[in-house]
């Protein structure tokens, strides 16, 4: 099938790789001049396992095709999925304005049937908008004489996570369409054929909804354990273990269950907040969401809180991060705790040092005044302690004993509990996790 993808980000990037490595012929589009010009030289822009083979692969199989021009992507394809960004707006509505001004362009261009899919996470009653654009835009064609075209708008939002993005995709736990009309249903499930999943088929609003919902459930289930953490280290409890505790529980499952410094990336904080505004405008207000965010934020407070008690005097001190992506396997800064955190320790007067395998590169754009070093020994050279933010397997590897002894203190701070099996005090090292009872 052609299928052209508008926006080359993240999700469409990845949903174009991997629907022309099932069979399809992709068009991935963008306005980005500069990225389409990287994409045909086979530059992935972002870091993401097992993207550039496969991308590379279908590229040289003439299967997969980069162009600025939604021009020249709605004429060839059938099926056009809109995956532009959708930004949070400063009250926390959805900035809907690529996605409009994408609407508006293929109804311009189209010239026969067109099936318009919304993959970017939308709020509700956004995929009936764009069906409105499209038909205003139509009518404004057909009054200057052109000929009728029909099209149907569905939704199909994308669950991939960076860091396993391919896997989820061709493998995902389930793939959930919305959809009007027969003619939908039947072009997508053609699409997602060699797929082999369960298939959620619904209305339009139903599958905006299941996106929200997901995403929000999910961050409610990382709030809960962070605030189990609190108790814990208040009680002495051990969070690790109350969490396996209740994973056993199929009802309840352990994923998502890992207290640390909270979640960020692009996706839960902006989902979580429209989603309240979204419940807002409803009519309904969705309490237990808000408290889900302000945990999350109050997680941060609380681990730089542990940092500032056991260090006593910040100013002066030189704290080496480890880690500052949002989470393992991304060069991702978006959202990432680690921004948080070490810009409060920098208003205390610390100096901060830091090391990512990936994110370096993307964390020097937006943190200012800290100390980027190519490894982790020559970080840990001098600094009064560690703490861990972002749990990098590389991190499970590192040589403590050679560590200790370039440290000025053998403290570490272990803000995903990575270090959980209490191996680094018997090294010598002062180490404090999240809720772990001490
Ligand atoms: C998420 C959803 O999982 C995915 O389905 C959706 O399509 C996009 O948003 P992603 O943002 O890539 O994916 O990351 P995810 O692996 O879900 O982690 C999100 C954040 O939660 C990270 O900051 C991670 O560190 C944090 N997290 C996750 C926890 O703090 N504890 C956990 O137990 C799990």
């Amino acid at each position: 099938m052609n299928i052209a993808i508008v926006g080359s980000g993240y999700v469409g990037l990845v949903s174009g790789v991997c629907l022309s490595s099932i069979g399809h012929h992709v068009m991935c589009v963008d306005n980005d001049r500069e990225k389409v010009k990287k994409l045909r030289q086979a530059q992935v822009p972002i870091y993401e396992p097992g993207l550039e083979e496969l991308m590379v692969g279908m590229m040289k199989k003439k299967r997969l095709m980069f162009t600025t021009s939604i021009k020249e992507a709605t004429k060839k394809a059938k099926v056009i999925f809109i995956a532009v960004g959708t930004p949070s707006k400063a009250n926390g509505d959805a900035d809907l304005t690529y996605v409009e001004n994408v609407a508006r362009e293929i109804a311009a261009n189209m010239n026969s049937y067109k099936l318009i899919v919304e993959k970017s996470t939308v709020p509700a009653a956004t995929g009936q908008r764009i069906k409105r654009t499209i038909q205003m835009n139509l009518l404004k064609k057909y009054q200057q004489g052109k000929g009728k075209v029909d099209f149907d708008v569905a939704s199909n939002p994308e669950f991939l996570r960076e860091g396993s993005a391919i896997e989820d995709f061709m493998k995902p736990d389930r793939v959930v369409i919305g959809v009007e009309s027969k003619m939908a249903e039947d072009l997508l499930r053609e699409v997602y054929k060699p797929i082999k999943t369960k298939m959620v088929v619904t209305n339009i609003n139903s599958a905006e909804i299941i996106k929200h919902a997901s995403n929000s459930f999910l961050a409610t289930k990382i709030s809960f354990a962070n605030a189990l953490s609190q108790i814990c280290d208040r009680v002495g409890a051990d969070v690790l273990k109350v969490a396996e505790g209740m994973g056993f529980d199929k009802r309840i499952g352990r994923s998502f269950l890992n207290a640390g410094i909270g979640y960020g990336g692009s996706c839960f904080p902006k989902d979580v907040d429209a989603f309240i505004r979204l419940s807002e405008k409803s009519g309904y207000d969705f309490t237990l969401l808000k408290d889900v965010r302000q945990i999350n934020e109050d997680q941060k407070k609380a681990f730089v809180r542990l940092i500032e008690d056991k260090l006593w005097i910040i100013k002066d001190k030189i704290i080496g991060a480890l880690g500052v992506a949002f989470k393992p396997d991304t060069d991702d800064m978006r959202n990432a705790p680690a921004t948080d955190i070490i810009q409060a320790l920098q208003c205390e007067g610390a100096k901060i040092r830091a090391y990512d395998p990936e994110a370096a590169h993307n964390a020097k754009k937006i943190m200012k005044g800290v100390t980027f070093c190519k490894d982790i020994y020559t970080m840990a050279k001098g600094c009064d302690s560690l703490m861990l933010l972002t749990e990098w397997d590389e991190f499970t590897k590192i040589d403590f004993k050679k560590i200790k002894q370039s440290m000025r203190q053998a403290v570490i701070f272990d803000g995903r509990n990575l270090y959980h099996n209490r191996g680094l005090e018997k090294l010598g090292f002062e180490y404090y996790g999240i809720g772990r009872g001490v």
